[in-house]
């Protein structure tokens, strides 16, 4: 079988993947008890002696406001460490897949959505700086290695941190007021679309930047309001808010506009794998599991 390892095994979307596609692919997934990754001697062996077809790295420093105050450790595990990876995988001669993010773009193209051809400016914050950093080592490193940008993951199944949908759901089914901003562009991505994604990926061996988010796009507004739909909450409980006005309340800058464009992905591996933000949510809402 097409060994794994697996890097972040116990996020959000590394959890999803092992549960997914556990059937094609064996997933090695240390822990970070099992595996230091700040140490490149430990990468390097790691490597060597569980001999993958792959490595695809899924950890990450991920808060964004924390990463302000954290910036040797944010850069620790969204550079350093895929850094010490690549060295390991070029010298075994194998792919490194990196995930990463709509947030290596300054979100100024407001008129189209950002292709793969694009390129990142990221804003002066550490935990964009780190992910854009982060691309560059990866791709500069072997031309068979590839980034995979991602934007606003959701899970139905989850529970361990609040994404976007389910704290909209956590708080409208309580009745309680949320906001969403109405100015801003996003085409959030349901994990199990993202793992589809990532399970063609693999298999393909496919090498390069890849964006995988929904196939249309809405604003944090409209997607509250389409949560709201789906599950039938209120959608009175939905209220609009402007991007400068949100921005001023978060420690680290946010992009405004950063949809991601999906069209190479599609061309190359078909329609059906990803969908529509509204089939995503419906989708989310059929698998469910609270808190
Ligand atoms: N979530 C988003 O909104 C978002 C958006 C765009 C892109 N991305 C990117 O997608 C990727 C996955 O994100 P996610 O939301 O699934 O992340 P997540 O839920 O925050 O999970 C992070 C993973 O990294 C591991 N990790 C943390 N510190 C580590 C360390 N020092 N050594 C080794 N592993 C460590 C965690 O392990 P423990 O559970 O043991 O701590 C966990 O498995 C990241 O690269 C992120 O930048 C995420």
């Amino acid at each position: 079988m097409n060994k794994v390892l697996l890097i972040g095994g116990t996020g959000l979307v590394g959890s999803r993947i092992i549960q997914l596609l556990d059937k094609k692919f064996e997933f090695i997934a240390p822990s970070h008890e099992q595996l230091d990754v700040l140490n490149p001697e430990l990468v390097l062996q790691a490597v060597e002696n569980i001999k993958p077809s792959s490595v695809l790295y899924a950890a990450g420093f991920t808060n964004v406001d924390l990463a302000e105050g954290k910036e040797q450790e944010c850069f620790a595990l969204n550079s350093k460490a895929p850094g010490y990876f690549v060295e390991a995988t070029k010298k075994a001669k194998i792919p490194f897949y990196y995930l990463s993010t709509d947030y290596v773009f300054d979100g100024e193209k407001s008129d189209a959505p950002y292709t793969e051809d694009d390129l990142p400016n990221p804003l002066d914050q550490v935990y964009a700086k780190s992910k854009y950093e982060g691309e560059q080592v990866v791709l500069g490193a072997s031309p068979i290695n590839s980034v995979l940008r991602i934007i606003v993951p959701f899970s139905a199944v989850f529970t361990k941190k609040l994404d976007l949908a389910r704290l909209f759901v956590s708080k409208l089914k309580n009745n309680e007021k949320i906001s969403g901003i109405y100015n801003q562009k996003i085409n959030p991505v349901f994990v199990d679309d993202l793992v589809a994604a990532l399970g063609k990926i693999l298999e393909a061996r496919a090498s390069g930047i890849y964006h995988i988010a929904a196939t249309d796009f809405t604003t944090p507004y409209g997607y509250a309001k389409t949560v709201a739909r789906v599950f039938g909450f209120d959608e009175g409980l939905i209220e609009k808010v402007d991007y400068e006005d949100y921005v001023k309340t978060r420690r680290a800058k946010r992009p405004q506009d950063t949809w991601l464009d999906t069209h190479k992905f599609r061309k190359e591996f078909g329609e059906g794998i990803l969908h529509t933000v509204e089939e995503e949510i419906e989708a989310f809402k059929s698998q469910f599991i609270p808190k």
